[in-house]
């Protein structure tokens, strides 16, 4: 299939420029800078990413790009541009300060076939230090601003490209126009990456590595883990085996619901419910990180004896999706020169100690999270599924401040119901990225009727963010405020007040813990 590569220099918005070229239905990939595949007959075009570094900083990135300029189409974006400016005998210089925000092109240059259909003015999104002040011999200018003569440019020998703005941002109004403009009109995608053909293909593919073996699979009630189940249950039926196991932080009623659902689909699945032996083996400890450890250990300890229990089972396959092998650093700038490694990623469970499986099955790992969404609607998930707010594996767990007791994991249940029920009258829910209930290790004192209470406290936690790494607290209205902080203090036994987290992340983060 043709694809389109996208270079990383590191820059946060490298993610973004992949979804924005998908949604042009064209198949592309995130490399490191310097892990150009030479050899491969699909790609059709590249794209150089943005970085957080300046092209004189030292240590900042300098690949040979003689392999690529020349022989596919190109396109830089901010330092990508600048690193073609300057090795092709441009000049670029250091802006003096930042240039953050929008910006107005000024003056587009409609002959040039990056800038198709494009007119000034029109808005873009700028985030740079430094900027192109000279063009290498053979180049021209395609666009500019009032502070940046050198916008855009392009090579009037090779099909080189560079743009100073970020098409991929929402605020470069003509990005998406731009890029297809490239990836289509430049590089002559045939826009066959298509959610139809992707789950065709990969069902085709599943079958054919798979044969008669048997695959074992962890459902977690997240969109990811259920796509991947639907997708291999087409492919093999019931030599599938799901295993879902309740750790007893789970939202209220959830493994129920969830495994219903489960049911519904026609999935092979095993529901666990080994709540007990987590309380017990939580009981007494406080430590947010030794939480999350047992949690992660137990896991993976129930989740193997059920899966030693299916015989023959020879595969192990997980929900893992393109952004969780970009940010643990495989598939893409690994070594040094990438994204940073913000978080090691949850969702990528650890193989298990005493089963010897043949190896992982990943039948997501090159979507991102909208399109793995859009292949569960197609794949006929329920819409509560596909578009569940994200829930952490370790579930209450990080959302309960000290010891963790069957008794508080109710409570906080309840509390976290409640709110979200109120949340989806209001019809704010699609507003949200996430919103939930945490119990601090709080009480404090209050009173009702005429008694004198001394019970828990219920922070509220509701954020809005396009990909977690930063957020902002979402503004609910203070008649919907009232409303979940009446019902929480009335309807919660052991409730008498709310307090809404108003931080941001950073410096906060969207947990407590
Ligand atoms: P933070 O708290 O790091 O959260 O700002 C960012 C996103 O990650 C989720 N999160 C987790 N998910 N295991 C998970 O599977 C974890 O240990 C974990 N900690 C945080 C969090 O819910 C938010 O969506």
């Amino acid at each position: 299939m043709q694809k389109i590569i996208i270079l990383d220099f590191g820059s946060q918005t490298t993610q973004l420029i992949g979804r924005r070229v998908r949604e042009t239905g064209t198949f592309c990939e995130i490399l490191p800078y310097n892990q150009f595949p030479e050899r491969d007959p699909d790609i059709i075009g590249v794209i150089l990413s943005g970085s957080p570094l300046s092209v004189y900083a030292e240590g900042s990135y300098h690949p040979n790009l003689d392999p690529i300029v020349g022989h596919y189409p190109v396109l830089g974006i901010c330092y990508g541009a600048q690193l073609l400016s300057q090795t092709y005998g441009g000049l670029v210089e250091s802006a003096g300060t930042r240039e953050y925000g929008r910006a107005m092109l000024q003056e587009v240059d409609g002959h040039s076939p990056l800038f198709k259909g494009i007119q000034a003015p029109t808005q873009v999104w700028m985030s740079h230090g430094d900027s192109v002040t000279a063009l290498p011999k053979g180049y021209r200018r395609i666009a500019s601003t009032d502070s940046v003569a050198l916008a855009a440019f392009e090579s009037m020998e090779a099909p080189v490209w560079g743009v100073q703005f970020h098409p991929e941002g929402e605020h470069s109004l003509m990005g998406r126009q731009l890029l297809e403009n490239f990836v289509v009109g430049i590089c002559g995608s045939r826009r066959e990456w298509t959610n139809a053909s992707f789950i065709e293909t990969t069902i085709a593919e599943l079958k054919a590595q798979l044969g008669r073996d048997e695959v074992v699979l962890g459902l977690s009630g997240g969109v990811d883990s259920t796509v991947a189940a639907a997708l291999l249950h087409r492919a093999i039926g019931d030599r599938l085996h799901c295993i879902f196991v309740n750790h007893g932080l789970l939202r209220k009623n959830e493994f129920e619901d969830v495994l219903k659902v489960y049911q519904d689909l026609g999935l092979n699945v095993t529901g666990v419910d080994a709540s007990k032996r987590f309380y017990a083996d939580l009981a007494g400890v406080t430590d947010p990180e030794r939480k999350r450890k047992i949690i992660g250990a137990d896991f993976i300890k129930v989740f193997d004896e059920e899966a030693s229990r299916i015989p023959g089972v020879k595969w192990l396959a997980q929900g893992t999706i393109y952004p969780d092998r970009i940010e643990s650093g495989r598939g893409n700038a690994s070594g040094q020169g990438s994204t940073a490694v913000i978080k090691t990623h949850h969702n990528m469970v650890k193989m298990p100690d005493d089963i010897q499986f043949e190896g992982v099955i990943e039948p997501l790992c090159d979507l991102f999270k909208d399109e793995v969404r859009a292949v569960g609607e197609r794949l006929g998930i329920p819409a509560e599924l596909v578009w569940r707010q994200p829930f952490p594996g370790p579930g209450l767990g990080v959302r309960i401040i000290g010891e963790i007791t069957e008794e508080k994991v109710r409570i906080l249940q309840d509390a976290d119901a409640i709110f979200r029920d109120e949340i989806a009258k209001s019809g704010l829910a699609r507003t949200m990225s996430q919103f939930f209930a945490v119990l601090p290790d709080v009480r404090t004192v209050g009173v009702m009727g005429d008694h004198r209470t001394y019970e828990h406290l219920i922070a509220i936690r509701a954020v809005t963010t396009d990909d977690f790494m930063t957020a902002d607290w979402a503004r609910i209205p203070y008649d919907v405020l009232a409303r979940i902080s009446n019902r929480l203090c009335n309807e919660c036994p052991h409730v008498n007040r709310v307090v809404y987290d108003i931080t941001s992340k950073p410096p906060g983060t969207v947990e407590w813990v």
